[in-house]
């Protein structure tokens, strides 16, 4: 229960929780997540965000071996998602702080969550400074990167920005920097995995504010969930990763989910993959029955074409099917080309279901769906493989 110095007289007074899953229907990693908190010890002692309410306990652990908790003078809570003020309560109880720092909007949210506390909070405005004695806290709203109420906090005589949600991601493990996790390939998919389960939609916000961001002098960014980005190249590496990530330039690599009751959607799943496989694009083929509907997006962050196959059941698709694309239509991909089929027995209204769907996700639709009643054979199977060809080559267009 050590807390970890980051920067001179700057602690990582966290907890890394192994067992969370489950974040508003995105299935966080494997390995779970961690509730970043800091303090910055000063003229001015100052806790910048706290954690879950089941952490509260690990936080003020770490913080006690650095503070007498009662000598924290300032809380700034940049985002009031529970996931970083669940336990700002009790915290607020035991520091006693002199002045609780949220943005403009963060007040709305603080009076929902809490109600009226008497606690003397005071709403910074975008790019208010505050003093606190070598150091300054210099606020700048984040709109949507993940709330209205979400705000940054840099320290620019530490060249530290404390980032919240933006530039996180869903790793629970002993390491805090990104360059002590050992394993770069899980690193960069972790980040793809949370930008395309929390991020995605706000995209556009993204990339107005990474040219602010750009604007700072840093060289370290510490988000609120998992590893730290430290060092000039790191912060290059998760600046350059964002602005392609919100791009969404269209990608040579194509993603087919589906379901399938007696395996006739299956089979003209895989020949749809042929075509685009035959044709110049590495396609990945998820069975939603086999794969979490956060793997499926995760997958769709390297992918420029998304085909959707179901059979028909009860004159729709199937429910995963439909769970799948709630999902995938709220988190608002954009810049893919799509395609759809399915096999039906005696209505076969699946597909163009299909096809609807991802049209109204902004998707280009460059063939009709494809429906097979009963069993494909080889003739379906050749519209199918045919529909991946077209599609396959519309994305290449596409890609230039
Ligand atoms: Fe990590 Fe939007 O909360």
């Amino acid at each position: 229960m050590q807390p970890i110095e980051i920067k001179k007289d700057i602690f990582w007074i966290g907890s890394v929780d192994y067992d969370h899953r489950d974040f508003h229907g995105y299935s966080r990693s494997p390995s779970g997540s961690t509730y970043n908190a800091y303090l910055i010890k000063d003229r001015k002692n100052v806790i910048v965000d706290t954690v879950a309410a089941g952490s509260v306990g690990v936080m003020l652990c770490r913080l006690a071996k650095r503070l007498d908790p009662e000598k924290v003078d300032y809380i700034v809570c940049n985002h009031m998602e529970l996931d970083h003020a669940g336990a700002l309560a009790e915290i607020v109880a035991r520091v006693k702080p002199e002045k609780i720092f949220v943005s403009q909007a963060g007040l709305k949210s603080l009076q929902g969550y809490f109600g009226d506390k008497n606690w003397p909070v005071q709403a910074v405005k975008n790019g208010e400074t505050i003093a606190i004695g070598k150091r300054t806290l210099v606020f700048q709203e984040t709109r949507m990167l993940h709330w209205p109420d979400s705000m940054v906090t840099y320290i620019p005589e530490d060249r530290l920005l404390i980032s919240n949600d933006i530039f996180g991601q869903n790793i629970a493990s002993s390491a805090r920097f990104s360059d002590e996790f050992g394993n770069d390939a899980i690193y960069e998919k972790r980040i793809k995995e949370y930008f395309y389960n929390i991020v995605l939609p706000y995209s556009s916000a993204v990339l107005k504010t990474l040219p602010i961001v750009e604007s700072l002098d840093i060289d370290m960014i510490a988000p609120d969930h998992g590893l730290i980005h430290r060092g000039e190249k790191a912060v290059r590496f998760i600046i350059d990763t964002y602005r392609a990530l919100a791009e969404q330039k269209p990608w040579q690599r194509a993603l087919i989910f589906y379901d399938t009751m007696w395996q006739s959607t299956e089979r003209m799943a895989y020949a749809a993959c042929s075509g685009l496989e035959e044709n110049g694009v590495p396609t990945r083929l998820m069975s939603v029955k086999s794969n979490h509907h956060s793997d499926v997006m995760t997958e769709l962050a390297d992918c420029g074409a998304v085909l959707a196959g179901s059979s028909t059941h009860n004159n729709t698709v199937l429910p995963l099917m439909s769970a799948v694309l709630t999902y995938m239509k709220g988190l608002r991909p954009q810049n893919r080309v799509g395609g759809a089929f399915g096999s039906y027995g005696w209505s076969g209204e699946g597909p163009k279901q299909l096809q609807e769907h991802l049209f109204a996700m902004g998707m280009e639709m460059p063939a009709e769906p494809v429906k097979c009643a009963w069993r494909p054979d080889k003739d379906v199977l050749k519209v199918c493989h045919a529909l991946g060809k077209t599609v396959a080559e519309t994305l290449k267009k596409k890609c230039g």
